[in-house]
């Protein structure tokens, strides 16, 4: 299972929220945009939960056309049709005693939602072809980055199910409003993708930070993971330059649907933080040195760290193993 980073408030209720629903059987329903890290929540809930012993089956509700979905996750019986010579069972007798992630939900047929809100209701379903119903023991977990209010006002989403769905759900904060969390993850993923591609232990320059920092991340975590694997098959050294970091969408007009102070705020912020940070981890925590070489007094730099909850004993040993990145 992978590692859910992130330590920013917004994070760390979610992170929260997984361990609460995880104690619970009941359905959930995950929402946020691409590249969240819904899928990895869900693998989060089901590992974290009773259910662990079982399998985790993730299906994509939008990858396959509405009858052929269907089959996938319900089955058929011999003869159901043309082709079905023999019967098969489907993703939820395969989830048996499992999680079954329904990835994508907005994607399913009306039909297969009429027959996944009987699921959920009865704990029963009918393979194609069949007759009689099947029981089955499977917890489900749901995930969409769509608006399934507007969806079900367009009639494409039944309202019902929406109901049912919702009762647990959890929303995944975008990157933009966790920025804090952006050295972490780079932090996280820099240490990760060097060992994968083999390549030597590379760092990011305090610009290069910045860069990240100051970006609005529309394709989220999964966008961050990509830059850095970017980043680190086009450094020729270890030391990561900005113009080596690259943002298709950097010079596109700023994050919207937030007042102007607050995204100034927010970019001062996590750039005041990182910035702190890297002086510090240069000055392996000698304050009045950090202080110097920012032109601040030292009272002054004292009250920023605080301000950004930094520890000079976080620094000390900066330089070895890996303290020193960002
Ligand atoms: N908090 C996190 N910590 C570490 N890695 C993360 C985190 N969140 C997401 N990722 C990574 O980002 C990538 C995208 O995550 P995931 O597939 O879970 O997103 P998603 O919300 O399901 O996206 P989509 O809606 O596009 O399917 C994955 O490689 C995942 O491992
Ligand atoms: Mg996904």
């Amino acid at each position: 299972m992978g590692s859910l980073i992130g330590e920013s408030d917004p994070f760390v209720k979610a992170l929260r929220q997984i361990s609460l629903l995880a104690r619970c059987d009941a359905t959930v329903l995950l929402s946020g945009e691409t590249g969240t890290g819904k899928e990895l929540a869900a693998r989060a809930i089901h590992y974290l939960s009773a259910r662990a012993g079982g399998p985790f089956i993730p299906v994509n509700c939008s990858a396959l056309p509405e009858t052929l979905l269907e089959n996938e996750l319900f089955g058929h019986t011999k003869g159901a049709y043309t082709d079905a010579s023999l019967p098969q069972r489907g993703l939820i007798a395969e989830a048996e005693s499992g999680t079954l992630f329904l990835d994508e939900i907005d994607g399913l047929s009306l039909t297969a939602q009429a027959k996944i809100l009987r699921f959920l209701q009865e704990g029963e379903y009918r393979p194609l072809g069949g007759r009689q119903p099947l029981q089955a023991d499977v917890r489900i977990v749901a995930a969409t980055n769509a608006n399934l209010v507007e969806k079900v006002k367009a009639g494409t989403f039944r309202e019902d199910l929406y109901f049912r769905l919702y009762i647990l759900s959890l929303s995944l904060p975008p990157l933009r409003e966790r920025s804090e969390d952006i050295p972490l993850l780079a932090k996280y993923f820099l240490k990760k993708y060097c060992r994968r591609f083999r390549s030597d232990y590379k760092i990011l320059s305090p610009a290069a930070l910045m860069k990240l920092s100051s970006y609005a991340w529309p394709g989220n975590v999964r966008e961050l993971e990509a830059v850095i694997q970017r980043a680190i098959v086009h450094s020729p050294v270890s030391l990561i330059q900005a113009e080596e970091i690259d943002l298709p969408h950097a010079e596109n007009p700023p994050r919207r649907g937030y007042p102007f102070r607050t995204l100034k705020r927010r970019a001062i912020d996590t750039f005041e933080k990182s910035y702190l940070s890297q002086l510090l981890m240069t000055h392996r925590g000698n304050i009045s040195r950090a202080a110097k070489e920012a032109g601040k007094d030292r009272r002054a730099f004292r009250r920023l760290m605080e301000k950004h909850g930094l520890i000079r004993q976080q620094f000390i040993n900066a330089g070895q193993g890996d303290a020193q990145v960002i």
